[in-house]
């Protein structure tokens, strides 16, 4: 395999391998010189025509950590804003010397459109497209689940584990490539949300589905993953208001409490303190927002490892 789009690129033998490789990323990230010569003489591009913190950054780290050299594309205060095309844009980055293009971008398919494309020979690795995938999140997210409740000796997959996944499915990537990773990885999935906010095709992401935040959480998950309202995507009134939103579908401080002291409390970022998520349960030591954060180093390394180093292919 040549690209990572979906986490439908991995069978669970090729997932569970890269989450071990990213285990031994986080040996290197824990030394004092942070460095490896895999990807020495090689160029990888961030093609960023939305905002980020946490993975633009991530991915430079990782690709700076395996020596390749990094250039940042941003598409505020680039040629963008002139009306240059995403094929311009894709074939004058190429035209420089890349071997891989990270993309995130607002469109779904984005990074699909460019991986199928004549326009570029590069690797295209999907950052997050629109509405419809984020596999690295994804990968990130079941690495901090599995060394969080399995320990960090442990190699396998997810079975046994039960996580529910909270608030705006519909608008979510981060949802979609989780609900896809953690099934692969033998984990059961709970979505919630409102009406407005669950998809259609939910009950066939997820092996439960649910319209009320407190039945869910009775029904005992060891990892609540609480999503960001993306009001950025939201074309129309989804819900009432954001008073009523947080009331019934925030993870306050007091329904975190109610929680049992062992659950897991995760979030992709960015947060919105104090409406999908209180600082009681972000900020408690049952919160495992940071160690979402430091993952995703070691599994961008991973990834980026797997795809330009490694000869033999993920499939
Ligand atoms: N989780 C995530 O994708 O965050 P950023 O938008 O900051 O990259």
């Amino acid at each position: 395999m040549k690209h990572l789009l979906s986490i439908n690129d991995l069978d669970t033998e090729n997932a569970i391998s890269l989450l071990n490789l990213a285990v031994e990323m986080q040996q290197v990230n824990s030394r004092d010189v942070k460095k490896l010569p895999a990807l020495n003489g090689r160029t990888v591009a961030n093609l960023f025509f939305e905002d980020s913190t946490r993975t633009r950054i991530s991915f430079e780290l990782a690709a700076k950590r395996l020596s390749a050299d990094v250039v940042n594309f941003s598409a505020k205060g680039s040629s963008v804003s002139k009306g240059e095309s995403l094929k311009d844009t894709v074939q004058t980055i190429e035209a420089m010397g890349v071997e891989a293009l990270i993309v995130r971008h607002h469109h779904s398919g984005a990074a699909n459109t460019i991986a199928k494309s004549t326009w570029s020979n590069a690797a295209v690795i999907n950052a997050g497209d629109g509405t419809h995938e984020h596999p690295t999140q994804a990968l990130l997210d079941s690495l901090t689940i599995r060394q969080r409740l399995k320990g960090s000796a442990d190699k396998g997959d997810l079975s046994g584990i039960r996580v529910l996944i909270v608030g705006d499915i519909l608008h979510s990537r981060v949802a979609r490539s989780n609900a896809l990773l953690l099934r692969k990885l033998g984990a059961k999935v709970g979505l919630v949300g409102p009406s407005t906010l669950v998809p259609k095709d939910a009950r066939e992401l997820a092996d439960f589905v649910y319209f009320n935040l407190d039945a869910a959480l009775a029904d005992k998950f060891d990892v609540v993953m609480m999503l960001r309202m993306q009001r950025e995507r939201m074309n129309s009134v989804f819900i009432p208001n954001e008073t009523e939103y947080s009331t019934l579908w925030g993870l306050s401080e007091t329904r975190f409490s109610s929680l049992s002291r062992e659950t897991l409390i995760m979030h992709p970022g960015p947060m919105n303190r104090g409406l999908e998520i209180s600082s009681a349960a972000a900020d408690s030591s049952q919160s495992a927002i940071l160690d979402q954060v430091a993952n995703g180093v070691a599994v961008r390394m991973a990834v980026l490892y797997k795809l330009l180093a490694q000869e033999s292919s993920l499939k």
